[in-house]
């Protein structure tokens, strides 16, 4: 990686960009204001801990349902798994029903988490017929129950992770986050867009502005970041306290550095060579094989390889030979090859 020296830098040093600077939710310090979001299927314990070894501040838990009588559950458990995790710790929790929010914010602070991230922004079918995620945008009352539930379930911070609201044309994320904040949540982090918008069209910053505008507790805009460039646009647009980074970070984990190092110095850093990338994407199959065994580890690692190979010549063809390959042992062998090929 030119102009690097490291290929998993260590954190990055403050500067007087004020995204670079470290933020206090709720008492507890987070280390700068770049944050990855929470992607389930994607920001799993690995996923996070690699981030957070490029520069991430911050990175959420994938959603956990807020029903405990599934926590026993091998999704569940890898979900819910913090183990070697640079704090502080957070889990998110998806539910309609305040006291079973409740219980399952206390379950995962007993189990390590130090900061509880409630998903009010999922737009999953799944998630939003039972009225969890962003569906829960409709019933502001609901949402006032469900915030005091969860805050007043646990002596920690209890962020909150929502859309612009349900519908375009009736977005309600001003009162919404006025009630959060009542509520004594600690956070908002607002992707700028309605559960209708679903992934369509470009995020808007306008309302992320108005609600930063109108509420004291730290306001996070996420949505359509993609670059360092436009970390910085949106943090112009909005004033947002912190920016959080999804779909962007898969497959370029490094993003956080990349950000930091322009907010930090001015200059975009030259894009990683095929030897970076190959010795980031195999350290990063192993942390999986080690996590998730050789069953569930080979078949997650596929689309993070995907991501990974993206852009490089030949990739669509080694794509398809190496979805057939169904071990680890097998997998890491036929990626270290083709990436060796293109060094
Ligand atoms: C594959 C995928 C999974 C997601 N899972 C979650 C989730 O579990 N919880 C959540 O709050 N948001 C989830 N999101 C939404 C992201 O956190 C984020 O709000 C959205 O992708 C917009 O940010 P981006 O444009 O930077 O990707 C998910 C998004 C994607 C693409």
């Amino acid at each position: 990686m030119s102009n690097n020296s490291s290929v998993v830098s260590p954190s990055l040093s403050a500067t007087d960009h004020p995204l670079l600077q470290p933020l206090n939710i709720g008492g507890l310090t987070i280390e700068n204001r770049l944050m990855v979001a929470p992607m389930a299927g994607v920001t799993d314990n690995p996923f996070r801990r690699l981030c957070k070894s490029f520069g991430a501040g911050h990175a959420v838990s994938e959603m956990i349902i807020a029903d405990t009588a599934l926590y026993a559950r091998k999704k569940s458990l890898y979900r819910a798994n913090f183990d070697n995790e640079i704090a502080p710790i957070s889990a998110q929790i998806a539910g309609a029903e305040p006291d079973k929010l409740a219980e399952a914010a206390r379950y995962q602070i007993d189990n390590g988490a130090q900061i509880i991230d409630i998903n009010m922004g999922c737009p999953a079918k799944k998630v939003c017929r039972r009225l969890a995620g962003s569906a829960l945008l409709q019933d502001e009352d609901l949402v006032a129950r469900l915030l005091d539930a969860a805050v007043n379930a646990v002596d920690a911070p209890v962020t909150l992770k929502t859309r612009l609201g349900f519908e375009n044309g009736r977005e309600n994320i001003l009162r919404v986050a006025k009630r959060a904040e009542q509520a004594g949540i600690a956070a908002i982090a607002i992707h700028g867009r309605t559960r209708e918008d679903m992934y369509t069209g470009e995020a808007r910053y306008e309302l992320i502005r108005d609600v930063k505008e109108s509420i004291g507790i730290p306001v996070i805009a996420n949505g359509d970041i993609d670059s360092a460039q436009k970390a910085q646009r949106v943090y112009e647009l909005t004033g947002c306290d912190a920016v959080m980074i999804g779909r962007a970070a898969q497959g370029q984990p490094w993003l956080f550095r990349d950000i930091g190092h322009f907010l930090q110095t001015g200059e975009k850093l030259d894009a990683p060579s095929v030897s970076d990338i190959k010795e980031i994407v195999l350290a990063h199959l192993q942390e999986l094989y080690d996590f998730y065994g050789e069953y569930s580890g080979c078949r997650i690692a596929r689309k993070h390889i995907a991501w990974y190979t993206t852009g490089i010549p030949n990739s669509n063809a080694f794509r398809q030979a190496m979805y057939g390959e169904e071990s680890t042992a097998g997998q890491f062998q036929v990626v270290e090859a083709f990436l060796h090929a293109h060094e």
